[in-house]
């Protein structure tokens, strides 16, 4: 997740072209803009390079799932299936929509299980949400086939896999609508900025709406235009916009970078006797921005990320053990602390939060360890890192 790394001219060049103009508005004054629309010329590239019809960019992946899940009609009492390892987000946004977050298993994949979430399928069910961890995907054909099946709308959360895609076709392209994240750690970064992409134009038109207090953008008299909804502020600024377009333009480097760094520790890595990888539907389509392993079980596992760590080889995550991905660790959503009551407490069909189980993913996150690839690494770095890790691996497998 490095677009970090990389800040250089680019961005540089196009945050000067916003702070020249005096323009950090993404809507309107069209003439002291001086041509410069750094927001839409962001949305025009996504949308050319995810090869879907609209992109909407907006302030984080979190407002993109807002706005999607209210975009999609997913309301009051609608039951929302997602899955355990994921980032808080997710479910929040889930509970800001006054829907009820309904879990489901994941698989090898990391990724929400088809056959989980046909188990816990109710007459309530309206919305999946999948989410694309770590830069890879879940079995996302068979999840839209069930969805297509079923009637329920398929939101893709691909805010960790900008640049993914499943046998050629963009991850996020696949649902009603799909969210990315460019926050400060993303593969590609606007400082804080998210979009939601739909080839469906009403789902668009309703986004974009709702992202900026349900204004129409009909004209360019913003006095004159009309509420078509209620809404929200979920805009991006120019700045942040400017900063996302540069690094867009730096995607397709950064895949390839990740990937080619990917492979060389994968492949090292493959002569360890009992350790396994995270599966990859369409390795063609990984991102790369994370190794994903399987340890022999939880003691190795815990034992294997210190000791990587105290061995100098930084960026490995147990997201079993700390609070970051995994819901095991999210003590405030079991009791659903809230500052103040939420909607989804008022309902018949809200779930005893302090007692959720995934025990088929307690069994593979409590043995997952994911590595971070970066894009900075030096051949020498690259190798001393292989070294090391396999130094500190052998003695554990
Ligand atoms: C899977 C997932 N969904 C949603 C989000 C939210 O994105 P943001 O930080 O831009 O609000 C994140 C951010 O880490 C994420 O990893």
């Amino acid at each position: 997740m490095p677009g970090f790394e990389i800040f250089g001219e680019e961005e540089r060049n196009q945050v000067n072209d916003v702070l020249e103009t005096g323009v950090l508005f993404r809507y309107g004054f069209d003439g002291a803009r001086k041509g410069h629309w750094k927001a839409k010329s962001f949305e025009k590239e996504l949308s050319d390079r995810l090869d879907v019809s609209y992109a909407h960019l907006c302030a984080s992946g979190t407002a993109a799932l807002s706005t999607a899940l209210v975009a999609c009609g997913v309301g009051a009492g609608d039951e929302v299936i997602v899955p355990p390892f994921t980032f808080v987000a997710t479910i929040e946004s889930v509970l800001m929509a006054g829907a009820v977050p309904v879990f489901a298993e994941i698989d090898e994949t990391l990724c929400l299980s088809p056959e989980a979430i046909e188990a816990v399928l109710t007459p309530a069910t309206k919305a999946v949400i999948p989410v694309h961890m770590c830069g890879s995907m879940a079995r996302i054909d068979e999840i839209k086939t069930l969805c297509d099946k079923k009637g329920l709308i398929l939101i893709e959360d691909a805010c960790q896999s900008v640049g993914a895609s499943y046998k050629g076709k963009a991850l996020g392209s696949f649902g009603k609508a799909g969210c990315f994240s460019f926050d400060p750690v993303k593969t590609i970064t606007c400082g804080e900025g998210g979009a939601i992409v739909t080839d469906d134009k009403d789902i668009y038109i309703a986004v974009d709406a709702y992202a900026d207090h349900g204004h129409d953008h009909i004209g360019d008299d913003r006095g004159a235009e009309d509420h078509m909804i209620i809404g929200a502020n979920y805009r991006i600024s120019e700045l942040n916009a400017a900063v996302g377009l540069a690094q867009l333009r730096k995607l397709d480097w950064i895949l390839s970078t990740q990937k080619k760094n990917k492979a060389v520790l994968k492949e090292a890595m493959s002569t360890l006797p009992r350790i396994g990888f995270r599966r990859i539907p369409d390795p063609d389509g990984d991102s790369a921005t994370f190794l994903s392993f399987f340890m022999p079980d939880v003691t190795s596992a815990r034992h294997a990320v210190t000791a990587l760590s105290t061995a100098g080889v930084d960026g490995c995550f147990h997201w079993f053990d700390n609070n970051w991905h995994y819901i095991r660790q999210w003590n405030h959503f079991h009791q659903l602390k809230a500052l103040s009551r939420l909607a989804v407490e008022a309902l018949p069909n809200c779930p005893d939060y302090s007692n959720v189980a995934t025990p088929k993913s307690d069994a593979i996150m409590e043995r997952t360890i994911s590595m971070q690839i970066k894009l900075g690494w030096t051949e020498e770095q690259l190798d001393k890192r292989i070294k090391t890790t396999l130094d500190v691996l052998q003695t554990i497998v």
